[in-house]
């Protein structure tokens, strides 16, 4: 007999994934086609999505449904206008991963930021940094929280990071041979925006408590995704399991967060990072 199993299923819920065409994108949409529900995916670029559905329908199979809407999450019309077509279409929102977020890369210079340090960075991309982790998630709890609020049911699972609890060891940032103003770090707006959001989690989870919305927080680290050796070395160091993480490493604790086998946990921040933070 299996008594519990079950609660993981999210069958038919109309589940939201901002920034769902990006790497972690991937696997939201995994963990929520796991479950059986219908993964909805929002991003400013449609290519990601595209490439996120194509793959993900190879996998469950063709008859799967997912939603995609290129959208800035910064605009608060155009996140109306997708909470208008998912009402007409389904007549509910279950769900919502803010997970979109701007992610510089500053180990493979791959956004080539150049020599950032704290005292030249730019104003105009703390804004918009700010703008599409804090603002675009707070925007998109307020357009899809309303609905949840009127269901009386909904689930927030909020993406921050191990940035979002301590701060960035910039050493493993650090390139052999370049003087220190021309060291890159990786950017203040990052690590505030990864706290910032853990703070909106736990304001809305107190906010939504008796609303039947749970509020939660998901705070992913190092994943591997092609940096170079010398890095990879360098932060595995940092890490008492001595190794970055898969992506895959955090699908089931997403499609145990969103689901009912979670109902008593709101306000809370789940981290896996290796036991990166408890060093
Ligand atoms: N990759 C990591 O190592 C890592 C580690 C810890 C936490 N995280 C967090 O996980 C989340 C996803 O990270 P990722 O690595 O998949 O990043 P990613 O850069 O691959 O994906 C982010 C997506 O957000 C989209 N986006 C950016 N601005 C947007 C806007 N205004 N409106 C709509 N979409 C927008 C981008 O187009 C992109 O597809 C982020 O919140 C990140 O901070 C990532």
């Amino acid at each position: 007999m299996k008594r519990y199993i079950d609660r993981f299923s999210i069958k038919d819920k109309i589940c939201i994934v901002t920034g769902g065409g990006g790497l972690i994108g991937m696997k939201h949409t995994e963990a929520i086609l796991e479950g059986e529900g219908i993964p909805v995916l929002l991003d400013i670029v449609q290519n990601g999505m595209d490439r996120v559905k194509q793959t993900a329908l190879s996998e469950y199979g063709n008859d799967r449904i997912i939603e995609t809407f290129t959208v800035d999450i910064t605009d608060r019309t155009s996140l109306e206008n997708v909470r208008e077509i998912l009402l007409k279409k389904y007549g509910h929102i279950d769900v919502l991963i803010n997970n979109a977020a701007n992610n510089p890369k500053v180990e493979d210079a791959s956004k080539n930021l150049g020599p950032i340090r704290f005292h030249n960075f730019p104003v105009d991309m703390w804004n918009q940094d700010i703008a599409v982790g804090l603002t675009g998630a707070m925007l998109c709890a307020q357009v899809f929280g309303e609905i949840m609020e009127k269901q009386k049911s909904g689930v927030i699972l909020n993406i921050s990071s191990d940035y979002g609890l301590i701060a960035p060891d910039q050493r493993i940032y650090r390139k052999e041979g370049l003087p220190d103003d021309q060291q890159m770090v990786k950017p203040v707006s990052y690590s505030v925006v990864k706290h910032g959001i853990i703070g909106l989690t736990k304001y809305l989870a107190v906010y939504w408590a008796d609303k039947g919305i749970r509020v939660n927080t998901l705070c992913p680290a190092s994943l591997e995704n092609g940096q170079n050796e010398e890095f990879i070395h360098k932060i595995s160091n940092l890490i008492p399991m001595g190794r970055m993480s898969r992506p895959d490493e955090y699908v089931c604790t997403v499609l145990y967060m969103i689901s009912d086998a979670s109902t008593y946990m709101t306000g809370a921040t789940v981290v896996l990072d290796g036991g990166r933070t408890s060093w």
